[in-house]
């Protein structure tokens, strides 16, 4: 089984690429994280915490979930928190994913969907873009009698585009009254200013059979402590408790996500300095004649003539890109959203 499965290249850490470009500064815009940093109130948390390090966290992670669950008005027994989205990826597919079952996938996509399907031994049924655009026709159509799931991720990864709510309600009442799981991945959620981007959660209470994945890493800007987590029935959850590690999420990564959650003014400026700034780039984008599909994420899947060249110009003047080939999308580089300074040097290079 694991033949197929090639192992997961995150590249060169941010470290050592700093270490080879020596006296010039490297600014990350390859991994679609946070440019304001953590809020004051989570670094305050963790260094509050720090001396606690030598006792195991709340397996349950039971203040936090308690604390979603209030800010999301669901019930705890809704929650999971994980180690990053990426756990629950993998947590559901060994909750619910057999041999001989499939899975629909969007493609490309955030490639650990197929990983996490293959590795339980399922088949993962590829569903084509149109173009940037999730295809839910398509992906109805690949619906069988074995589906297990079908994954969707909106604001998309790497496209950026996202299913608005009219075809995505159409697409679940299609399922009918015996639905698959429908995961649905909002990571980049918090930066959708279309009013077309589905509420999740009234969705979730028409469909049980939903699992909304989201995340603290890009708007929180806790990549580094992986704290995600999910919302779905209590028994979809339940499900997924039987799998879990008992203490998936560390001590730091508690406090820091209900630090974060608590400072709404900070989720606020992140969302404000994405959405400006996508905007900034996205105009300069146009007028330098580089096409882009519209991006409601902190990213955007940029169109260029020699993606390998571009990003290693980037590289070398201090801003590390995503090659497009390596997320299914060659001749395009991904690009994160950035402080403006970095944006307007971006724009003069690329
Ligand atoms: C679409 C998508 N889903 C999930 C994740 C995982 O997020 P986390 O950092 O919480 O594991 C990412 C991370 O980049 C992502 O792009």
């Amino acid at each position: 089984m694991l033949d197929p499965i090639v192992p997961y290249a995150p590249g060169k850490s941010l470290e050592a690429l700093a270490a080879e470009l020596g006296d010039v500064d490297l600014v990350r815009l390859s991994a679609n994280e946070n440019p304001l940093g953590p809020s004051p109130r989570v670094v305050a948390a963790i260094a509050r915490e720090a001396a606690r390090v030598h006792l195991y966290p709340d397996g349950g992670s039971t203040a936090l979930r308690e604390a979603l669950a209030r800010h999301l008005a669901v019930v705890p027994e809704q929650v999971i928190v994980g180690n990053g989205a990426d756990e629950l990826i993998g947590l559901i597919a060994l909750a619910a994913f057999e041999p001989g079952d499939e899975v629909v996938v969007p493609h490309p996509s955030f490639e650990p969907y197929t990983t996490c399907v293959a590795l339980a031994g399922a088949a993962p049924v590829a569903s084509p873009l149109a173009k940037y655009e999730t295809d839910l026709e398509d992906m109805r159509r690949r619906v069988s009698a074995r589906t297990k799931a079908v994954i969707v991720c909106s604001p998309h990864n790497p496209a950026a585009t996202i299913v608005r709510t009219k075809p995505l309600l159409a697409f679940l009442d299609a399922l009918g009254a015996d639905p698959p799981l429908v995961v649905l991945d909002e990571a980049y959620g918090d930066f959708c200013d279309d009013p077309e981007y589905p509420d999740g959660l009234a969705l979730l209470r028409r469909h049980p059979r939903l699992i909304l994945l989201r995340t603290f890493s890009k708007i929180a800007g806790l990549a580094g402590l992986r704290v995600g987590y999910a919302i779905a029935s209590g028994e979809t959850i339940d499900r997924l408790n039987r799998v879990r590690a008992p203490y998936n999420v560390n001590r730091l990564g508690q406090v820091a996500a209900l630090a974060a959650l608590e400072d709404g003014e900070h989720r606020r400026r992140t969302r404000q300095l994405v959405i400006e700034e996508r905007a900034f780039l996205s105009a300069g984008l146009a007028r330098r004649g580089l096409a882009h599909p519209p991006s409601q994420a902190n990213f955007l899947l940029v169109q260029v003539p020699d993606a390998a060249a571009s990003r290693e110009r980037l590289f070398r003047a201090g801003i590390l890109v995503r090659d497009g080939a390596g997320v299914g999308f060659p001749g395009h580089l991904r690009v994160s959203v950035g402080l403006r300074a970095t944006n307007e040097k971006l724009l003069a290079l690329i």
